[in-house]
């Protein structure tokens, strides 16, 4: 399966950016599935139930979200009374209590030629709110421990293509700590969450498509997606305190493109995936070579958002 999952979306330039380019990088790519966090799609806050729907509508599967899943509201009734939307948000959030919480963690796709993936999003417990071991959560989600790659070893799974972790979570030791323990048994565990690209996208020994951190697709002049003014002030503490803005410049793409082989779920490639509107970009371009020959249609799509 041929698969691109893009960092988290910010703000209106990055999920416009997103919006334009998803057909062609569909198109470009073959792809089986096109996923991204958008858990700061709306202003840099949270994602909006008309947001979810306009990326969900430009040509993306599903998307994942993370600490800032609740920051709109209207998107817990919309996850109450729309179950199974491909929206999730992390399956170990609330602790004990989140058997409570509106939406789910993990969802079982079915996608093109019968093929079917199951993409889960997990959240960091590390620098992060109190939420359950991630472990705990994901374990029983994934192959069994003793997986058979070309028989499959358990029901549950076995008629699974891919499965797929969104860990959205602030330390790269942790990161790694549970890609370790999902490597062959799980196709790709993909950090979200610092909005900046390391560059570590491997194979690990069992394939395991891993990379700390897939970055944004925001503004990258900017702190993080938000205005370098304000997060300078808040960050020398000057008062009042200054509400973070989104940065208003041209937005670039950050994420990863994996392969996964069906027969035995594992991942077979995976290449940075990073466009900038130009090339001197803060961001640089890094594309997959099918991408290529649409390279300069695509980041005229992207400065056109502005
Ligand atoms: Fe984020
Ligand atoms: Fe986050």
């Amino acid at each position: 399966m041929r698969i691109l999952f893009l960092g988290d979306i910010v703000a209106a330039s990055g999920r416009s950016a997103v919006i334009r380019c998803a057909p062609m990088l569909r198109q470009a790519l073959k792809l089986d599935l096109l996923c991204a966090n958008a858990e700061n799609a709306a202003h840099g806050f949270g994602l909006t139930p008309k947001i979810a729907e306009s990326l969900l509508e430009s040509g993306l599967d599903i998307l994942t979200t993370g600490n800032h899943v609740w920051d709109q509201p209207q998107i817990i009734s919309y996850l109450e009374e729309n179950p199974t939307a491909p929206i999730l948000r992390p399956i170990n959030m609330g602790a004990s209590s989140r058997q409570l919480l509106p939406g789910r963690g993990y969802a079982d796709l079915e996608i093109s030629a019968g093929r079917k993936v199951r993409v889960i999003n997990a959240i960091g417990n590390i620098f992060m709110q109190p939420c359950e071991n991630p472990w705990y959560a994901l374990e029983p989600l994934l192959r069994a421990g003793k997986f058979n790659a070309t028989t499959g070893s358990d029901t549950q799974t076995a008629e699974l293509d891919a499965i797929i972790i969104d860990f959205h979570a602030e330390a790269t030791g942790e990161k790694l700590t549970l890609a370790r323990l999902c490597d062959g048994r799980a196709s790709a565990l993909l950090g979200t969450h610092t909005h900046i690209p390391t560059a570590d996208p491997c194979l690990l020994p069992k394939g395991l498509a891993y990379q700390s951190d897939i970055g944004m697709c925001g503004c990258y002049e900017s702190v993080i997606g938000m205005e370098i003014e304000t997060a300078s002030a808040r960050y020398l503490q000057s008062l009042p305190r200054a509400k973070l803005q989104p940065a208003l410049g041209i937005a670039s793409l950050a994420g990863v493109y994996f392969e996964t082989s069906s027969a035995t779920g594992c991942a077979t490639r995976i290449e940075p995936f990073r466009l900038a509107a130009s090339d001197d970009s803060l961001l640089r371009t890094s594309l997959p070579q099918e991408c290529l020959p649409y390279k300069n249609e695509l980041q005229g799509m992207i400065a056109a958002t502005n």
